[in-house]
């Protein structure tokens, strides 16, 4: 895919129900700023009988009062009083039309941010800029505390973003600073008029006040520390002889796959790196350049230091900005973004390029690089189900493996909602007291594909027979298989 192809490919991620509460294996993260909406008098973000009763407790029997004046005018006349839950139970029972959304002063009132800006500002967060290429800052970024992520991806969180002291290691003082490098660097975003610069973002700028009422509603801390990551060359070179290439497939899979694809068959993010002459047609300006900027050939991108300088010192897509290396060519500007040695390790370098280099040898010859995570066709099928597909396009077969795997076969889903995983449940109970396994797949689109999931050694097979695909941050099932015993 050459440059020019990267910044046309329409790119969409499809909004999910509102997931403002993420919560992620290692448990949950809550909104510490509230959200207020009308009509909501308890302030549990749903509109139900009980909130029109607390309003009629408080205005007659001295009950508690509502969390805030605004969301108990469900009439949105500026009085609270009786006609409030009438209005409300109006709407609840007999389908009147929703309370009207708070006001900006109301909200401001209750002090609280505003469900609509932080609705636009998620969509900011997750999808492309119209006037850049096709990343978002949630390729790069997640809302989830880094730890524990099972996709690892090149930027840290964002999650408690705003209350660090100074962003890119002191380097940008304030937040806003910090986002235009990215927008700039990374995205491309260019201004249409005139045409081919980059206007950076003002404090002031709606969009960005809305990705900040983003990041602001999901925030739990009121200070946090600064980011510390290490920009650092590659610390080997010549061949990769420490790297294990299976080892470096699998973590290919956990981190270069969110642009590269699954076994680095490509995306509309990233190039396949498989096969080098095409990677050489696609780019025919060159990736890998000499010394004297002149396009190298195949052999350069194969050069094992190419590739781990790639993965290191990636830098900038600024026109004509080069990157000198001592390995005798350089490196031409890209939008791929470095990774930190806190990201990858050194030995973990050393496995990726032994990994891309034994795929391409086994693409040379024919064969496909036998990875684990790939679909693994041993094992008996247990039991099986289709899904019924509710959401974001989820549909396939669900099959429980006797190696204690999940299998989803011809099986799709659009990518989108936010923290998204194979969830496990029983349909005798209730779906929410599933449990998720497997990987994040928000933001992995999948058509018609193979994909493989470990059932944890401590869950027991009998405690489940159902197998939905699961927004775990709204519990909000996208589609789910029953599965049947195959005979
Ligand atoms: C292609 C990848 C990529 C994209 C897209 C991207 N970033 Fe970044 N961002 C990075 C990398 C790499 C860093 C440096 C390492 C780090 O700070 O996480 C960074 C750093 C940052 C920082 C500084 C963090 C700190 O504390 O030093 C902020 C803030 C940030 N990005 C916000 C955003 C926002 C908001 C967007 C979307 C408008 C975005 N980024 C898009 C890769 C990306
Ligand atoms: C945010 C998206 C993104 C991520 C994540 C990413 N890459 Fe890239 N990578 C790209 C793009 C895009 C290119 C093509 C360069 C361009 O067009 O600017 C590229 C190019 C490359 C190249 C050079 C190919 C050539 O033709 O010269 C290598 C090697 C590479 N990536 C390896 C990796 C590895 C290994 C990882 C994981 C550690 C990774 N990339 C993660 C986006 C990404």
């Amino acid at each position: 895919m050459s440059r020019s192809h990267l910044s046309s490919v329409v790119f969409s991620l499809v909004m999910g129900p509102l997931c403002v509460a993420l919560s992620t294996g290692s448990g949950s993260v809550h909104a510490q700023v509230p959200i207020f909406v009308r009509g909501d008098a308890d302030g549990n973000q749903d509109r139900q009988i009980t909130d029109a009763i607390l309003v009629l407790n408080w205005l007659f029997t001295g009950g508690r009062p509502p969390v805030c004046l605004p969301v108990a005018d469900s009439n949105a006349d500026g009085l609270v009083n009786i006609s409030d839950p009438v209005a409300l139970l109006g709407h609840l029972f007999l389908g009147n039309p929703a309370p009207a959304p708070l006001s900006a002063a109301e909200i401001s009132v209750c002090g609280g941010v505003d469900p609509e800006a932080v609705a636009r500002g998620m969509k900011e967060f997750e999808q492309p800029d119209p006037n850049g290429n096709p990343f978002a800052c949630a390729t790069c970024h997640s809302m989830s505390p880094d730890e524990g992520a099972d996709l690892l991806r090149p930027g840290h969180t964002l999650l408690n973003s705003l209350t660090r002291p100074n962003y890119k290691g002191t380097a940008t003082a304030n937040f806003v600073g910090a986002v235009n490098v990215c927008r700039n660097d990374w995205m491309a975003v260019v201004d249409p008029a005139p045409p081919g610069n980059f206007k950076p973002w003002l404090e002031t700028d709606s969009r960005f006040k809305d990705l900040v009422a983003f990041i602001k509603s999901l925030q739990t801390e009121d200070q946090s520390p600064a980011l510390q990551f290490e920009i650092v060359a590659p610390a080997q070179s010549g061949p990769p002889t420490q790297g294990e290439a299976a080892a470096g497939c699998k973590l290919f899979n956990r981190s270069c796959r969110i642009c590269h694809g699954l076994d680095a068959k490509g995306s509309e993010l990233g190039p396949s790196l498989l096969d080098v002459t095409t990677l050489c047609q696609e780019n025919p300006g060159g990736l890998c350049l000499n010394a004297n900027c002149e396009p190298m050939t195949a052999a350069c991108l194969d050069n094992p230091d190419y590739i781990r300088y790639r993965i290191r010192l990636s830098g900038p897509n600024h026109p004509g900005q080069v990157y000198n290396v001592p390995q005798g060519f350089t490196l031409a500007g890209t939008v791929m973004p470095f990774w930190s040695r806190d990201k990858l390790s050194d030995g973990e370098v050393e496995d990726l390029t032994a990994y891309i280099l034994a795929a391409r040898s086994a693409v040379r010859q024919g064969m496909e690089f036998d990875c684990n995570t790939q679909p693994n066709p041993d094992g008996k099928v247990l039991r099986r189900g289709k899904f019924t597909g509710l959401l974001h396009g989820v549909k396939g077969n669900a099959e429980e493996l006797d190696t204690r795997k999940i299998r989803l076969t011809e099986f799709s889903y659009d990518g989108g909602g936010i923290s998204v995983k194979v969830w496990l449940y029983n349909r005798g109970g209730n779906i929410r007291n599933g449990r998720a396994i497997g990987p994040e797949l928000k933001g992995l689109p999948m058509s018609n594909t193979t994909f493989v999931v470990d059932i944890p050694a401590e869950v027991a097979l009998d405690s489940f027979d159902s197998v939905s695909i699961w927004c775990v941050s709204v519990r909000q099932d996208f589609g789910h298989a029953e599965m049947t015993p195959v005979p």
